[in-house]
């Protein structure tokens, strides 16, 4: 069986004494409730890497960091590298975020170095891929995605391909309190599945986690992870408040 995760991306966002309550009440949650199946990660700003790595190094909570350098190490000033993580124990790492692809330009092909970096250094990347309104309304989002996941993830050998987690992330739902319908979620899922069978097999299929990402809400939550191919969702807005993101985790 597939795992299933609830991930929180905090973006840029939360001062340290914010970071620090939020991690508790999450960190409280867990520790009082059956979570069953459910992996819960958060994704904080790279400064508080550590503070939550600490909380979640004495309970069932995961850490990713949002991001990371295409490069090994060396003069890339502001930069933090995949070894980094990996000596602060940090289990993930975002990759592709449609925010680091408009804002700083980042290519399939640096996002291919950034994967390869990550599993070198034995983070889990959580790759996310997604199309633009314009090509979802040109009818292209399945070519796009598909490119997207050829040039930046397919190079993998199956052995590394195991620990990468897909997000699928329409970029007209980001932020905007527009949310894929279920029923466009479950048909780009189950297309993203037959694509990884078609390049590796069909238990690299099955075995991979797809979450959804975009405007994902306590609201919304349940209907999209009732779909038979979406695996859980990656959390923006709703993660910066623990009883929305507690709702979130809670809706599997
Ligand atoms: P959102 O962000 O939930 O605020 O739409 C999701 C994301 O960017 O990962």
């Amino acid at each position: 069986m597939r795992t299933q995760i609830v991930a929180g991306n905090w973006k840029m966002n939360k001062t340290f004494q914010e970071a620090d309550d939020l991690i508790n009440d999450i960190v409280e949650f867990i520790n009082n409730n059956d979570i069953g199946n459910t992996e819960v990660i958060i994704c904080p700003p790279a400064v508080y890497l550590e503070l939550a790595s600490d909380s979640a190094s004495e309970t069932d909570l995961f850490v990713g960091a949002q991001n990371v350098s295409e490069h090994e190490s060396g003069a890339y000033t502001g930069e933090i590298s995949a070894a980094m993580l990996e000596s602060m124990k940090i289990d993930y790492c975002i990759i592709g975020h449609s925010e680091r692809r408009k804002y700083f330009h980042e290519t399939n092909e640096v996002l291919a170095e950034k994967i390869n970096r990550a599993i070198e250094h034995s983070l889990r990347p959580v790759f996310c891929c997604g199309e633009l309104l314009p090509e979802r309304e040109a009818g292209k989002h399945f070519d796009i995605v598909k490119t997207q996941l050829t040039e930046s993830l397919f190079h993998l050998k199956e052995d590394d391909f195991e620990d990468v987690v897909i997000a699928y992330e329409p970029v007209w739902a980001i932020g905007t309190g527009v949310t894929a319908t279920s029923d466009q979620a479950q048909e780009m899922h189950a297309y993203i599945r037959s694509l990884i069978k078609e390049r590796y097999n069909e238990d690299a299929a099955e075995n991979t986690t797809i979450l959804y990402g975009g405007s994902c809400n306590p609201k919304n939550a349940k209907e999209l992870f009732a779909n038979k191919d979406v695996d859980g969702g990656l959390i923006g807005g709703a993660s910066l408040v623990a009883e929305d993101f507690i709702k979130i985790i809670k809706s599997f």
